[in-house]
């Protein structure tokens, strides 16, 4: 374990920032949580909590102020595909605002290594039409054709990290990250993204019944495991890279087989309709690691099937507590 430091993580009332906050904690490290929201599912284990908006040059420099080693910035505005498609415009000025001050707030306090956590949605459209796609290596998201609205706002901040390294010495990591799911996530409410929404989606199901899938359900992805996502960041932190860097697992699936795992795990057998008018996104995404193999001697590869064994019985969990389903009979397969 690397000596105690005083953290910053913004966006700690959120899915991954709330994971790393306990990480970091156990770690021994102090943490200041900061966020426009507490944590939905539990309380915060940071050492602090503050409740700001971090669009606001003041609450970032109150954020940093009183002596912080190293910055997380992990918060946006930000959901899944149909999130981010409908609102270009609010997501990209919340997050050109949250990154460009944290940015500035961290120079002045003299922050000493500043971590930004960017999206696979920077990478070119083009290069992302075949559902057998050639994974994505970091060099693919020039000539820039990123994700309209939040992934232009994602490259934008990454060019704004490199300039303020080279321009102002302020130490900078990025970190493109590649679909992260896993408890405590957002799982309804519009924000959710693909395996939160396809758990909700069948625990919701009767056995016998019908799962209505966005797209033709032949579209790819790769999933990462909240827990591989939290030690890729504080290995990503420690590293002496300094340009951007995949954080994803590379094993692909297809939506529709994303859905027959998380049907087996809940033990129902469920008929797919597929609605074409839904955003799908680019056709097929998948991350390249052999950058990231070499960086960081490692690479996420927790299972898919064991992550969602773990997450699918969460969401389920919460949809009882919160009355949304009655509390299910059958036993989970395996
Ligand atoms: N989860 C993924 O699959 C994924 C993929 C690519 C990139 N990312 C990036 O990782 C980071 C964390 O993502 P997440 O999945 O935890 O999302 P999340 O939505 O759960 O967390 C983001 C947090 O930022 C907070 N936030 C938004 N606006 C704010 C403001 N004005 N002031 C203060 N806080 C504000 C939100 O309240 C939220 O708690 C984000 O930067 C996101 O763009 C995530």
């Amino acid at each position: 374990m690397s000596a105690p430091k005083r953290i910053l993580v913004t966006g700690a009332g959120g899915f991954i920032g709330h994971h790393l906050v306990k990480r970091l904690r156990a770690d021994g490290h102090w943490v200041r949580g900061v966020d426009i929201k507490a944590p939905e599912y539990e309380a915060s284990d940071a050492n602090e909590f503050l409740l700001r908006d971090l669009r606001e040059y003041e609450n970032c420099a109150a954020a940093v102020g009183g002596g912080i080693d190293q910055v997380y910035n992990l918060a946006a505005d930000m959901g899944g595909i149909g999130f981010i498609t409908a609102f270009h415009a609010d997501v990209a000025r919340n997050n050109t605002l949250i990154n460009v001050h944290m940015l500035e707030a961290a120079r002045q306090a003299r922050v000493s290594r500043f971590l930004f956590s960017s999206s696979a949605c920077v990478y070119a459209q083009s290069k992302q039409t075949d559902a057998d796609v050639t994974p994505l290596r970091e060099e693919d998201a020039y000539p820039a054709e990123p994700e309209a609205g939040y992934g232009w706002e994602k490259l934008y901040a990454e060019e704004l990290c490199k300039y303020y390294r080279e321009d102002h010495r302020l130490d900078t990591r990025m970190v493109r990250f590649h679909n992260v799911y896993g408890p405590l996530g957002t799982y309804d409410g519009g924000r959710e993204k693909a395996p939160a929404a396809i758990s909700r989606k069948v625990a919701l199901a009767e056995n016998g019944g019908t799962i209505d899938i966005w797209g033709d359900g032949k579209q790819t992805r790769s999933f990462m495991y909240i827990d591989d996502c939290v030690e890729g960041l504080l290995r990503i932190m420690a590293s002496d890279f300094l340009q951007a860097l995949n954080l994803g697992n590379d094993h692909l699936v297809t939506i529709d087989e994303l859905v027959d795992l998380t049907c087996r795990i809940a033990g129902k057998t469920l008929k797919k309709t597929h609605d074409l008018s839904k955003p799908q996104g680019v056709r097929g995404r998948n991350s390249d690691n052999r950058l990231a193999r070499r960086i960081l001697g490692w690479e996420p590869t927790f299972p898919l099937e064991k992550g969602l064994a773990i997450t699918y019985p969460w969401i389920e969990n919460e949809l009882v507590k919160t009355g949304k389903l009655r509390a299910p009979k059958a036993v989970h397969a395996d």
